[in-house]
């Protein structure tokens, strides 16, 4: 079953057919809602709004480690992470999808390992390549089929949040070698890759980062939601395209 994780902007994924929620705790507490079940064309999926269904959660207050166990425990078998960015690179305006490659991790203080306690040896995952190469593959090649522009490869900065950056923090981002910069990529990643649960995310440039472009002089929320939702109904096609016949034959 495919697991999706919807960030801003996607609290509900319009063209799941719902057959039933859940409610789920884990031995880490309670993930950020209810599971949503339910179908996208042939394919069974598994939905999960990483802020909450009200948008009520903080990057910094989600429980990363509650939310991949319930999926987990789910029977996910792959995950597709929905996250919006601000664009660092010239190329990636708001507006744009791309798909990550790599990440740099800026947070402190979240839980980001389910090998704490409890664990006969110490345990340390391989995380050379964050993001699970055949599932990048795969949204790219659903994104052509379905007939929207995707950008391959970014390194996204996970930053703590819940605060925007500095023009100065952005400047020392790029010169880290970051392409956009969000606030919830870590743990989320790491704990997928712990779970062994195949992760990939799509990023939505809803902003130039701060000091850029028509940031330059601060980030205007009034233009984010125009353009999260139009990119939003890509995003959803993109989904669509990966739970088609060609890429997950029933
Ligand atoms: N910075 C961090 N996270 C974000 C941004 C940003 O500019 N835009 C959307 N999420």
């Amino acid at each position: 079953m495919l697991a999706i994780i919807g960030g801003s902007g996607l609290t509900q994924l319009a063209n799941l057919d719902v057959s039933h929620r859940e409610v789920v705790r884990t031995p880490f507490g309670d993930p950020s809602g209810a599971l949503t079940f339910g179908r996208i064309g042939g394919q069974s999926v598994v939905f999960l709004a990483r802020h909450g269904y009200g948008h009520t959660i903080p990057p910094h207050m989600v429980n990363y480690r509650a939310n991949l166990w319930a999926l987990k425990e789910a029977k996910a078998g792959r995950i597709v992470s929905v996250a919006s960015v601000g664009g660092i690179r010239q190329d990636l305006v708001p507006g744009s999808l791309v798909i990550p490659h790599q990440i740099i991790d800026y947070t402190w203080g979240r839980s980001s390992t389910f090998f704490e306690s409890g664990v006969s040896q110490v345990v340390h995952v391989d995380f050379t390549y964050p993001y699970d190469e055949a599932l990048r593959a795969e949204l790219l090649r659903a994104a052509e089929a379905a007939g929207e522009t995707i950008l391959e490869g970014a390194v996204y900065a996970a930053t703590q949040g819940p605060r925007l950056e500095t023009a100065a923090e952005v400047d020392r981002l790029e010169r880290d070698g970051a392409d956009i910069v969000g606030m919830t990529g870590m743990p989320e990643a790491v704990l997928a890759r712990e779970l062994e649960l195949p992760y990939a995310a799509i990023c939505v440039v809803a902003n130039w980062a701060a000091g850029r472009a028509d940031s330059r002089d601060g980030i205007r929320f009034d233009h984010i939601e125009a353009i999260l939702q139009a990119a939003m109904i890509r995003t959803r096609n993109v989904i669509a395209g990966l739970c088609s016949e060609e890429f997950c034959p029933s």
